[in-house]
């Protein structure tokens, strides 16, 4: 871990200096202060404020209906703890699509409102001109192919992407046409392992899986769900690092039991 370890701050370049090094790179999403701070002092590349919010925040079913200002809200919170990863946030639905003009205007309010580095798009050839238009002024974009859950009632389920010959084709042109047009990196939610293997081998910048295999250059999870916080949520991809949601549920449990038995506080804990 050459390039990681000597990276004081994981920029755009680190990336791509880390997938020509064949190194790994680590991406977990945070969308508050607390715990952006703990995963970045625990060394990850990069953090995504993901708008993937909308479900772990705020509760919702979809990331449809989170706003432009709710994700700017987030990456301010985390940008305030990071002192080493490089800070991805997600545009959400509405704010890119159809209409570059729109897009440059959302991303720059992102930059310059949060304090981000980079923004983070779903979509393939169809959202190239708002992809190209951010990149004049100067903000690095990483795209997302694959699974995209903000088209989510297009597909209609959360199931894998490009199984069939056609969307895998699909898939590898929109890769091509990302990388052409200037994003650092591609996130591939969903897919074939196989696919993803292939496309990141053929690509110079790097890619980030999250239920797409080994092969690609880096990893990516929702915090929540690694930290056993959601447990409603649970697809193959997902490995479960802690559960801290029986650990959370059993603190509360003994602190209201402490309370009602007028064991909390005790005289140490008083003035
Ligand atoms: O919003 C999010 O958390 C994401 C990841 C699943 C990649 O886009």
């Amino acid at each position: 871990m050459v390039v990681a370890s000597r990276a004081k701050k994981v920029t755009t370049h680190t990336l791509q200096e880390m997938k020509r090094a064949n190194e790994k790179i680590s991406m977990l999403t945070a969308y508050d202060f607390s715990l952006a701070r703990l995963v970045d002092e625990a060394g990850i590349d990069v953090i995504l404020v993901g708008d993937s919010a909308s479900n772990v925040m705020a509760g919702n079913d979809t990331t449809v209906p989170i706003t432009l200002d709710h994700m700017i809200y987030h990456a301010k919170c985390v940008v305030n703890a990071v002192d080493r990863a490089l800070v991805v946030v997600d545009m959400p639905f509405g704010t890119y699509q159809g209409d570059s003009k729109l897009a440059l205007k959302s991303a720059i309010r992102i930059l310059k409102e949060s304090g981000g580095h980079a923004v983070k798009l779903e979509g393939g050839i169809e959202i190239v001109d708002s992809i190209k238009r951010i990149l004049t002024a100067g903000i690095p974009v990483m795209g997302h192919l694959g699974l995209t859950p903000q088209s989510i009632y297009k597909f209609g389920t959360y199931s894998v992407r490009a199984k069939e010959e056609e969307e895998a084709n699909k898939l590898m042109s929109d890769s091509n046409a990302l990388q052409e047009a200037g994003c650092f990196s591609i996130v591939f939610e969903k897919i074939p392992a196989d696919l993803a293997g292939k496309i990141s081998k053929s690509l110079e910048i790097p890619t980030i899986g999250i239920g797409a295999g080994r092969d690609c250059d880096g990893q990516v999870l929702v915090l929540h769900d690694m930290l056993g916080i959601t447990k409603q949520f649970s697809p193959r991809f997902l490995r479960r690092y802690a559960s801290l949601g029986d650990t959370i549920n059993s603190a509360v449990k003994q602190y209201i039991t402490d309370i009602r038995g007028g064991d909390f506080p005790n005289s140490d804990e008083s003035y």
